[in-house]
């Protein structure tokens, strides 16, 4: 099995797919592996370190393609505008972010292709497959970044300092959701000496936001029902968030820095900060909005744009990993390693398609779409026989 890394073709892309510790591990394993040369320039990751690892160094991108049996890179497709569909082959196997839940027909067009096609944002939330969970690590290191962002952005100091000129109080940092990436900003801000408060609609990670020493925010809501079985959020109807944001204003309004995660996986970010709570903010406020790519949870945050409303900074990054790239990067490729690890079988060579996670990565392989967006379920071209069949077993119960 030859496992072949192109360099990423967006320009704010700076990650690499594999690196050269992860490559030396991949070739102990029996895989051989190729890349392309540069790959790893932006990332600090020298062709040189790839060659005493034991990789191939190839001049020809092309060539990446036409050799390995396995494409492990960051962003599945390539660039949005300019994407790599057409340089798979048949038979393919690609593993990466290929964001599933903005597919329509490129996943016919990739099954078409005969690409059996992993997209690491579907791998379940099991203990096994922690370690290979590309969307915590990455947002572990975005909810790092952003509480540094905002340290950097924010006109006042984050620490309480007693100087002999004066003594100057800590800022208010308030975090709207504390899955991963909302307890690592928890976590940085607390280290940078703010004064840290959270909230998140799931009640059962309070004990964790203490425990980083900040105060969990208890709101008066009835949140029955608004977690699932894998851990994450459910989406809420309307009347609930418009409930939500009343009870969250007087917090917004009297912190330094809000830094928003909220997020419901294959589903638009639910709107926690309106203009008007923004108005309610001191000048010189920022609020750093991680769910920038699903579209905000504050009402005037633009992607990956710094909005100027009234005197607060409003910044919506979507790929903060990114500035951090040699670490990103690393993180990065061990879930790769740890995913291929898993993937295949005793012999090295064949998928176990039997397993969990390959299952339920898996979106296109032998010429067919293998995964059905959670908002086409049970509609009659997104489901699968097996599904129609469990759909009317729960109608007769
Ligand atoms: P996420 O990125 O989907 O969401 C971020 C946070 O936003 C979550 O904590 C969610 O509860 C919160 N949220 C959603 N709607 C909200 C609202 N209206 N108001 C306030 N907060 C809202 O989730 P993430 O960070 O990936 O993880 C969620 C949970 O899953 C965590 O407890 C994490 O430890 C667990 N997890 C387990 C894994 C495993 O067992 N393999 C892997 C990754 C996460």
């Amino acid at each position: 099995m030859k496992v072949g890394v192109p360099a990423e073709t967006d320009p704010e892309e700076t990650r690499v797919g594999v690196v050269p510790p992860v490559a030396a591990d991949l070739v102990d394993e029996g895989f051989e592996v190729c890349i392309e040369s540069g790959a790893g320039e932006r990332s600090d990751w020298r062709d040189t370190a790839y060659r005493d690892a034991g990789c191939e160094i190839l001049e020809d991108r092309n060539a990446v393609f036409e050799e390995s049996d396995v494409i492990a890179r960051v962003n599945g497709l390539g660039a949005a505008e300019d994407d790599d569909s057409h340089l798979y082959r048949d038979g393919q196997i690609v593993v990466g972010l290929l964001g599933p839940y903005d597919l329509e027909g490129e996943l016919e067009a990739l099954a078409e292709r005969g690409l059996t096609a992993f997209a690491l944002e579907l791998m379940p939330r099991i203990s096994r497959a922690q370690s290979m969970d590309a969307l915590s690590s990455m947002s572990s290191i975005g909810g790092y970044k952003a509480a540094i962002v905002a340290a950097e952005r924010l006109p006042k100091m984050f620490p309480l300092q007693m100087t002999a000129a004066g003594t100057v109080q800590p800022a208010d940092v308030f975090v709207i959701g504390a899955g991963v990436a909302g307890l690592q900003a928890i976590a940085t801000a607390e280290r940078l000496g703010a004064s840290v408060r959270a909230y998140d609609i799931r009640l059962e990670v309070r004990e964790e936001v203490q425990s980083l020493g900040a105060d969990f925010v208890e709101l008066d809501l009835e949140t029955e029902g608004s977690g699932d079985e894998e851990g994450y959020a459910r989406e809420m109807d309307e009347e609930f968030y418009r409930q939500q944001r009343k009870a969250l204003t007087r917090v917004v309004g009297e912190s330094d820095v809000v830094i928003t995660t909220a997020a419901i996986p294959g589903k638009p970010a639910p709107e926690l900060v309106t203009e008007e709570m923004v108005d309610g903010m001191d000048r010189g406020s920022v609020i750093v909005d991680l769910s920038a790519a699903t579209g905000g949870n504050c009402e005037l945050t633009v992607p990956d744009e710094t909005i100027h409303h009234g005197g607060v900074e409003i910044f919506g990054p979507t790929n903060l990993p990114a500035s951090v790239p040699h670490h990103a990067s690393q993180l990065y490729a061990n879930n790769i390693r740890n995913f291929l690890q898993n993937a295949f079988e005793g012999d090295g060579q064949t998928l176990d398609f039997d397993d969990e996670i390959v299952d339920s990565t898996l979106l296109t392989h032998d010429g067919t779409v293998r995964w059905t967006h959670p908002a086409r379920e049970g509609e009659p071209d997104g489901e699968t026989a097996e599904e129609a069949g469990d759909g009317e077993a729960d109608a007769d119960d």
